[in-house]
């Protein structure tokens, strides 16, 4: 079945004004398309104590699990930077957690241009939960 990017989209660019970043000043949105259709999105959430900012793509990631909408089939990331921006290395590992590694990883932004990637491009030889079964 064909992706319908346009609603992540839609999701992304509705939530993006809801980022809290006062510190960076780079407001993120991200929008995940969910196993039972739901969309969902998350924005940066920063704090005075810079470690414990919440980064968009998690914060999507959270609201998803917490919603019981299944595993992630779809993720697009909007700022509004001159050029797209792929999720970090910590939220690539949060994703790969949750996706497979053909999930299609979209960035876009606000004036439209995009890149597009697998998750499994993004994190090669991931480290998951069978290196941790010890049976
Ligand atoms: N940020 C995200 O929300 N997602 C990413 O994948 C990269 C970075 C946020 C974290 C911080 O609030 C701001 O962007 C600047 O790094």
């Amino acid at each position: 079945m064909e992706l319908d990017w346009s609603a992540l989209e839609a999701a992304a660019r509705a939530a993006l004004p809801r980022a809290y970043a006062p510190y960076s000043g780079f407001p993120v949105a991200a929008a995940i398309l969910f196993a039972d259709g739901h969309v969902v999105a998350g924005v940066n959430v920063e704090n005075a104590s810079y470690p414990l900012s919440l980064c968009a793509e998690r914060a999507a990631v959270a609201a998803g699990v917490a919603g019981g909408h299944g595993p992630v089939r779809a993720v697009l990331v909007l700022t509004g930077a001159d050029e797209p921006t792929t999720p970090c290395g910590g939220c690539r590992q949060v994703l790969a957690e949750h996706g497979d590694a053909d999930v299609p990883v979209r960035a876009v932004t606000l004036q439209g241009r995009t890149a597009e990637h697998r998750l499994g491009a993004l994190l090669p030889d991931a480290f998951d939960g069978r290196a941790l079964r010890r049976d």
